[in-house]
């Protein structure tokens, strides 16, 4: 597939105005995308589980009007949200090419999220792949119905994954479920840097339904924003070690899919979490997202797994937020664990507990 594969032919319906609603998960990188070149295109390949509670759900109204400008309102939970029109507007200036009627609608984007707007969980990858399937759901309807490539479910997914991706990079992995790779990989079929994929090789029933507690340490809005993260890469003199280990780490990933090897798992899961943070504290300027109860939530799992054997791991997006992973077969044990150790160093003791989904759908 390349780029001009997302350019549509020319419309042949025509429609006054209607809505669609979609829901979209977050997703959470086992194998990070950390640096980025071109238009939103990854410098490795990532790979991700979705997940099932942390969502956003969005409903596109759209109503035709005469050509101009993109003409939007954006409205969080009933109210409008100005802030994210500059973030939407860049959006659009994006896919325009691949969605040409995006400036004949006025649209009104009104979107929720089941987790909360301040608990530091970013909201972009489930945000963004929820608009980007509405505008895809929209243009099914404009597109000839009879034509087999445009009307295939697969392309539409594809599609949506690739404007998605426009929108931020990791809601490229958000469409699809539960183990979603983006970025091209030599040794995985079908991966691509413009779309995400369901990861396509055997998964262990060890990764069935696995768990993933949210832990809240920092609400507040990070100091360094991803895009000035991603962009500090160029100049970080590790970066190009980084790259080359994450698609070897993916790599490897493959045989412990299959053999379900938990503890490989868990070595090359918190490893790459670290080595995340790590290129933050090697970047210039340097930064640090991480707060004292991360570390303090990070000793406390080691702690438990010497104790127990537990299978437990942590992974870290950018965020101060742990991401407690587990598998089902420990759900009692862990939870017990998280509610009595490691709630303490959460924001007001909150955590949201999740587990993998399969992505997008209709609402
Ligand atoms: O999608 P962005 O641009 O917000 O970048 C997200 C990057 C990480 O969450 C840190 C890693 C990842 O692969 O999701």
């Amino acid at each position: 597939m390349t780029i001009q594969d997302f350019i549509p032919p020319p419309y042949t319906k025509m429609i006054e105005n209607a809505s669609v609603s979609y829901q979209s998960p977050s997703n959470i990188a086992l194998v990070k995308y950390w640096g980025k070149h071109g238009e939103q295109l990854p410098q490795n390949a990532s790979i991700s589980f979705t997940l099932s509670n942390c969502k956003s759900e969005t409903t596109l109204d759209f109503k035709k009007k005469t050509k101009g400008g993109y003409d939007f309102k954006v409205y969080l939970d009933g109210h409008r949200e100005k802030e994210f029109e500059p973030k939407i507007e860049k959006f659009f200036n994006r896919v325009a090419p691949y969605l040409p009627f995006i400036n004949e609608y006025r649209f009104v984007i009104k979107t929720q999220n089941t987790f909360p707007h301040s608990s530091g969980i970013a909201s972009s990858a489930s945000g963004m792949s929820a608009l980007a399937m509405c505008l895809v759901g929209l243009e099914s309807q404009l597109n000839d119905p009879k034509n087999e490539r445009l009307q295939n479910k697969q392309y539409q997914l594809q599609k949506a994954s690739f404007l998605a991706r426009l929108g931020s990079g990791s809601a490229a992995r958000s469409i699809n479920g539960p183990l979603v790779v983006w970025g091209a990989h030599p040794k995985i079929k079908g991966s691509s840097d413009l779309f995400g994929t369901t990861y396509p090789y055997k998964v262990h029933d060890n990764f069935t339904n696995y768990h993933d507690t949210i832990l809240l340490v920092d609400k507040a809005e990070k100091q360094v924003s991803s895009t000035v993260g991603h962009d500090l890469m160029h100049n970080n003199p590790y970066a190009k070690q980084r790259f080359e280990k994450a698609n070897s780490n993916l790599e490897q990933l493959i045989s412990i899919f299959e053999t379900g090897d938990l503890d490989s798992f868990i070595a090359l899961v918190e490893s790459e979490a670290l080595q995340l943070h790590a290129m933050m504290m090697a970047s210039s300027p340097y930064f640090i997202l991480m707060k004292p109860n991360t570390l303090k939530i990070i000793d406390s799992i080691w702690g438990f797994r010497k104790a127990t054997n537990s299978k437990v791991c942590f992974t870290l997006d950018a965020g101060a937020n742990v991401h407690v992973l587990y598998p089902s077969s420990e759900k009692q044990q862990v939870q017990q664990f998280i509610k009595n150790e490691l709630s303490i160093f959460c924001k007001d003791g909150s955590y949201i507990d999740d587990f993998t989904g399969t992505g997008a759908s209709t609402i």
